[in-house]
């Protein structure tokens, strides 16, 4: 297939995208082989690359809620936040530092290992459990992204140290049975926002799977050319992210503006998925965010998934019943995890939000 690039130019992209997927050694191999330009796949159009940028002045920032909730509530606080951003940062979330530490290396380890082993765990196949590739959607997004992924579903049913990459196995599963613990805290104090009781949420499996997706985003020659991650929401009901402490470029969209996430040493970044705007009926919000490439990197970040990836399940969610009267009938129609995952993925990140196709 031809297309045109923003130049113009015409070439034969989906050959050259075959190419770079099977050397299977992702973007860190383009580097790693010292290219100083960004191929022409990874180019995006200026268009989707700068939106308007805020000033620094007056500059807002997604909020800081201490978990141990000493100073204000903090089910107030989660509720207007979610509501709101969509996004905010926990602090005293209970995960000792050393296992943040240890995920963060465990992740960089894996892309760092000697490549023909790294190799081995490459794939595109959806129903593995564990899989490391570059650009899920590869093959059907309008620009390549400058990032690799390791993709590991650790729950519900448990995954075995033996299945695991043997260089981050011990820390993947430690990692994700904190994940577990605070998931189960985020969802009592979601529920308790949204007026419900605090196992509402719980009780219709909002946390039962885990799917953890370390990031892994080299240096970028030419970072305005490119994006690390294009924007999109989350395919889940909730995320928590781990990011870089030094090199940022994670950003949400806020009111139409491009606003940093910066790097908090010790802090977790906490946001909104599709699914809980959907069940919440709108209420909470499923913001749009992105990460920018950089001339620094790697940038490692550790994405904790709340979704029931490939374990499939005929329940089916739709607004909260609890929620809706007449002055707030239903947005959404009531859908199947499966029915929206196969739609997020056709769709893959090309900048269209994936709950469009299940409005009311
Ligand atoms: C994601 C994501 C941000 C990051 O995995 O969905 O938005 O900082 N990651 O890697
Ligand atoms: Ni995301």
């Amino acid at each position: 297939m031809n297309l045109n690039n923003e130049n113009g130019e015409t070439y034969d992209r989906q050959s050259e995208v075959k190419a770079f997927d099977e050397s299977k050694t992702g973007v860190k191999g383009l580097v790693d082989a010292g290219i100083t330009k960004v191929p022409r796949i990874f180019i995006h159009p200026k268009t989707t690359q700068n939106y308007s940028s805020i000033s620094s002045v007056n500059k807002p920032s997604i909020p800081i809620i201490d978990l141990q909730g000493i100073h204000g509530n903090v089910v107030e606080a989660v509720g207007e936040a979610s509501a709101t951003w969509g996004f905010f940062q926990v602090v005293n979330h209970g995960i000792p530092g050393n296992v943040l530490e240890e995920i963060m290396s465990g992740v960089r380890g894996f892309f760092e290992q000697d490549t023909e082993v790294k190799k081995e765990w490459y794939s595109r196949d959806q129903s593995k459990r564990v899989t490391y590739n570059t650009n899920f959607d590869l093959y059907t997004s309008p620009a390549a992204n400058w990032r690799d992924s390791l993709f590991c579903i650790m729950a519900h049913n448990p995954l075995h140290a033996q299945q695991l990459p043997p260089v981050c196995s011990d820390i993947l599963i430690k990692y994700s049975k904190e994940m577990e613990k605070l998931g189960g805290v985020l969802f009592e104090l979601l529920s308790e926002a949204l007026g419900l009781h605090p196992n509402h949420l719980k009780d219709i499996e909002c946390n039962k799977g885990i799917a953890l997706l370390g990031h892994y985003y080299p240096p970028c020659p030419e970072p305005d050319l490119t994006l690390g991650t294009s924007k999109h929401a989350d395919n889940d009901f909730l995320t928590i992210l781990l990011q870089d402490h030094h090199i940022g470029g994670l950003q949400v969209l806020h009111h139409n503006q491009w606003v940093d996430v910066p790097p908090s040493p010790g802090a977790l970044v906490v946001n909104i998925g599709d699914l809980l705007q959907l069940i919440s009926n709108g209420r909470f919000k499923s913001s749009e965010h992105r990460v920018l490439a950089s001339k620094n990197g790697p940038r490692v970040s550790v994405a904790c998934f709340f979704n029931t990836y490939s374990v499939p399940s005929s329940r089916v969610y739709g607004p909260i019943k609890e929620l809706l009267s007449e002055e707030n009938p239903p947005k959404y129609r009531e859908i199947t995890l499966k029915e929206y995952e196969t739609h997020f993925l056709e769709k893959g990140l090309d900048g269209t939000s994936a709950l469009l196709r299940f409005s009311l």
